[in-house]
């Protein structure tokens, strides 16, 4: 009953054999090898479009070194009051930027809109050089409670953003899962909605550690390979990058996993939905639960083996209390999530709460 995160989970098997394959023979270090070409490749043909694409190890990486690219130190980065980078990622993304600040402009409930863009723009005076100046907006997609921003949000933000001068990042830990709930071609949710910069993660689907930060306009990447080379992230056997990304990309592979991540999260939903004093703080979009329960049952559940995190309340939608018994947690599935697994979860669930 591992519902803690992603990453609980291994590599998937396509990887794996696709890592085995570009483990064997020589090749050139540094990304310059057949399988970084090949996954770049791989990655115009995924987004229909020509891009520039580096690999890096980890998401506050790719996020921070990201960033670094779209604003000065005395810049400011605009973001949701939940941010991974503004929340989780130490200051990672302050260090890299060298000193950029991030300002969140939403509350901790919702996904971003224009009018949080709009009322920011309407409160902040910037005097320069005293005040920071906005550069950038990062948008989470899938968000971080778990709903998925359609293309036609990313699109009214971009422009809003672009409107006011600023790049926009988009930190795509879960983007997979964003596209297979969506329906979407990769593109619509990206580029073609505005988005100048990607982080894609493979990590949390399938992928062993690989994340990619995608570059949509042309000229925007010059300066990423020396930050990369200076934040330690250039990796010496880039072909093991390369080959998780082609593995991972090829004939579909990334969506049927994301899908499956996804259609174990409806499963939680419909069963969990059904047991009397449970309810969901969210609707459930991609492969993350937020579930209001009693603090009672949660505790059973950790007692009878389930693993997952308590979540902080101040991501409640505004109009919904907690009574005193109760609590939050989030359940996380991914591509290795069995129907046992559900079944199990959801079976002890409902022998607990009667
Ligand atoms: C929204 C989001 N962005 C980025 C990351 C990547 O973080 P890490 O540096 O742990 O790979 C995570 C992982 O939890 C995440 O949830």
């Amino acid at each position: 009953m591992y519902f803690r995160s992603d990453n609980q989970t291994g590599a998937s098997d396509r990887v794996m054999e696709t890592l085995a394959m570009a483990n064997r023979g020589t090749t050139p270090g540094y990304g310059d090898d057949e399988w970084s070409t090949r996954a770049v490749d791989m990655l115009k043909e995924t987004f229909g479009c020509d891009l520039e694409a580096f690999f890096v190890l980890t998401g506050t990486a790719a996020n921070s070194l990201a960033l670094s690219c779209l604003v000065d130190p005395w810049h400011s980065i605009l973001c949701h009051a939940k941010a991974h980078i503004l929340r989780d990622e130490s200051t990672a993304p302050e260090f890299y930027t060298g000193g950029a600040r991030l300002v969140p402009i939403s509350g901790g409930d919702g996904k971003l809109e224009v009018r949080h863009l709009e009322h920011y723009f309407r409160i902040t005076e910037v005097h320069a050089p005293h005040n920071s100046l906005a550069k950038a907006l990062s948008i989470t997609q899938a968000a971080e409670n778990g709903l998925v921003y359609s293309a036609g949000e990313v699109a009214s933000l971009c422009e809003a953003a672009h409107g006011r001068g600023l790049s926009v990042h988009m930190d795509g830990a879960r983007f997979a899962n964003a596209v297979a709930a969506l329906g979407c071609m990769p593109a619509d949710i990206s580029w073609k909605a505005g988005v100048d910069v990607l982080c894609l993660g493979a990590t949390k689907n399938g992928g062993l550690a690989a994340e990619a930060v995608i570059f949509f306009r042309k000229g925007s990447a010059e300066e990423f390979s020396h930050r990369r080379k200076r934040g330690g992230h250039l990796l010496s056997k880039g072909r093991l990058f390369g080959a998780q990304f082609l593995g991972w990309l090829q004939d579909g592979h990334w969506l049927e996993l994301a899908g499956h991540a996804n259609g174990q999260a409806a499963r939680l939903f419909s069963a969990l939905t059904s047991i009397p004093g449970i309810r969901l703080a969210w609707p459930v979009q991609a492969n993350e639960l937020f579930v209001i329960l009693p603090v009672r049952l949660a505790e059973r559940l950790l007692s009878a083996g389930a693993e997952f995190y308590g979540w902080d309340r101040g991501s409640l939608p505004a109009d919904t209390t907690l009574a005193a018994d109760e609590t939050l947690i989030r359940l996380v599935t991914s591509f290795a999530t069995s129907d046992e697994n559900v079944d199990r979860f959801c079976a002890k669930a409902k022998d607990l709460a009667t």
